[in-house]
């Protein structure tokens, strides 16, 4: 297959590998399109086959995809929908994303659920998509690869519930320590634009935070991390998800 068009949603970049894995399994040349760049406009997919992949946050597409993904005309193009979730569970997110790809015109061909490491609980799914996964992943990009070339007809159907479950809401945002050195890295790729630096502090508006946790990896002194209240209450939530290896699901 000639290019393809990839969009991708990824703060903490295990969305980004899961689906790399999967299409350069199908094109040597993808052209990828970063869905948390603060651009004013995202450029329309041209290729023949788009793949847009977006993490699960509480069981749903983050708002700011949803958003994103309104803006592309998928008139007549096929399309497979990746989420990318951490061990606990997808629930409504890949129908939601297939939902509103195909309000958008795109023609669903595949989707998959796939396992990532919790970007807030990064002891649940370390390391994931490792190897077992990435075998899988590439498995099924081929099975997909035969579906558009026409040898399998079937529609795709995912689970999930409409209306979705609400989206998840904590009036909370990660928070910075003084070991912070002010680079001003964290401001630079926050998707929401909700932080920002007055007088050398690092201010976070709550209302716009979406809790995405790009900051927290993109910070080189490690000085921006969840609030340690909320950490230990995720650690004690996640627990029971550390030792269970949840496994890809695949529709095609
Ligand atoms: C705010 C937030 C909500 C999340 N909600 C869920 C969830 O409902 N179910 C789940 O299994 N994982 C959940 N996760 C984990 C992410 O879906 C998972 O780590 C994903 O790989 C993150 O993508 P990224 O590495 O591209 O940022 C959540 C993570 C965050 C930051």
């Amino acid at each position: 297959m000639n290019t393809i068009c990839l969009y991708y949603f990824s703060p903490t970049g295990g969305t980004k590998r899961a689906a790399e894995i999967f299409c350069k399994e199908i094109s040597a040349n993808v052209e990828t399109n970063d869905l948390g760049l603060r651009v004013s406009k995202t450029k329309e997919p041209r290729e023949e086959l788009t793949v847009i992949a977006s993490p699960v946050f509480g069981g749903r597409i983050p708002e700011l995809v949803t958003e994103k993904l309104k803006e592309l005309d998928g008139s007549g193009k096929k399309a497979v929908t990746l989420a990318v979730y951490g061990s606990r569970a997808y629930e409504d997110a890949l129908l939601e994303l297939n939902r509103t790809a195909a309000e958008q015109g795109f023609q669903i061909e595949a989707s998959a659920a796939l396992i990532a490491q919790h970007s807030m609980a990064p002891e649940v799914g370390q390391g994931r998509p490792d190897e077992k996964d990435q075998e899988e992943i590439r498995k099924f990009a081929r099975k997909v690869l035969e579906k558009i070339e026409g040898k399998i007809e079937n529609p795709v159907k995912v689970p999930g519930n409409y209306p979705y479950k609400e989206a998840m809401h904590m009036p909370v945002t990660p928070v910075t320590l003084p070991s912070c050195s002010q680079c001003g890295k964290c401001a630079a790729i926050c998707p929401a634009g909700a932080i920002s630096m007055e007088d050398k502090a690092v201010t976070t508006n709550t209302e716009k935070c979406m809790l995405c946790m790009a900051c927290t990896a993109v910070c080189p002194e490690n000085a921006r991390i969840l609030p340690p209240p909320l950490k230990e209450k995720m650690g004690q939530m996640m627990e029971k998800l550390k030792d269970v290896r949840k496994e890809n699901e695949f529709f095609l």
